[in-house]
């Protein structure tokens, strides 16, 4: 069984199509939900599904084990981030080499980096007067948005869109192949 754990910083609606996507999974589960920040979306989502939860104190995130113990503790296997805005420390990466995945919203190497997440990204795209955007799902090292590259797929960009319509095309992506790439490396 592989044990994932999702970290995330905001709403979740990620988290919640891969904890679904492997409730009845005899291959791997959602263990632990790891946030940054209380009262969002995610740990609402996480007590809903009884899911363990860390909220990252940053001192020990950054400074500390990054929580390699606690990780450990719960077993994990394979950590999935799904809108996580800090950037992952090196004790978490040396811990868990090739064994960390983040999921952009946007096609790398362009629109990424430090800054470039949520409707920052689709802004800049749209005033680039890109033709397509979609989703970039990677490896993660010490640097934002960099990885190796697992996954893309692509969308149009409409003339007449904004960040909010551009984001929901793109939500769309995030929600139907995040799970499913996710189920291609854990089997
Ligand atoms: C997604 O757009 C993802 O691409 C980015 O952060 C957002 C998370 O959205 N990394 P949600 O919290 O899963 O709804």
């Amino acid at each position: 069984m592989t044990h994932i754990a999702i970290f995330a910083s905001g709403a979740g609606s990620n988290a919640l199509k891969i904890i679904e996507a492997f409730a009845h999974s005899p291959r791997a589960k959602v263990s632990l939900i790891v946030c940054n920040k209380a009262g969002a979306g995610v740990l609402q989502i996480a007590e809903n599904k009884q899911i363990a939860t860390i909220l990252l104190d940053k001192e020990q995130f950054f400074r500390g084990n990054a929580y390699t113990s606690e990780l450990k503790a719960f077993s994990i296997d394979l950590i999935v981030l799904a809108g996580f805005l800090w950037k992952v420390p090196p004790a978490l990466i040396r811990a868990y080499p090739g064994k960390i995945i983040n999921i952009h919203p946007a096609l790398l190497p362009k629109y990424g980096g430090r800054g470039m997440y949520g409707h920052h990204v689709h802004q800049a795209v749209i005033d680039h007067k890109e033709k397509e955007s979609g989703i970039t799902i990677h490896y993660v090292d010490e640097l934002y948005d960099h990885g190796n590259i697992i996954f893309q797929a692509r969308c149009p960009v409409l003339p007449e869109d904004t960040p909010e319509t551009l984001a929901k095309r793109i939500h769309q992506l995030e929600h139907t192949h995040y799970p499913r790439v996710i189920g291609e490396l854990v089997s």
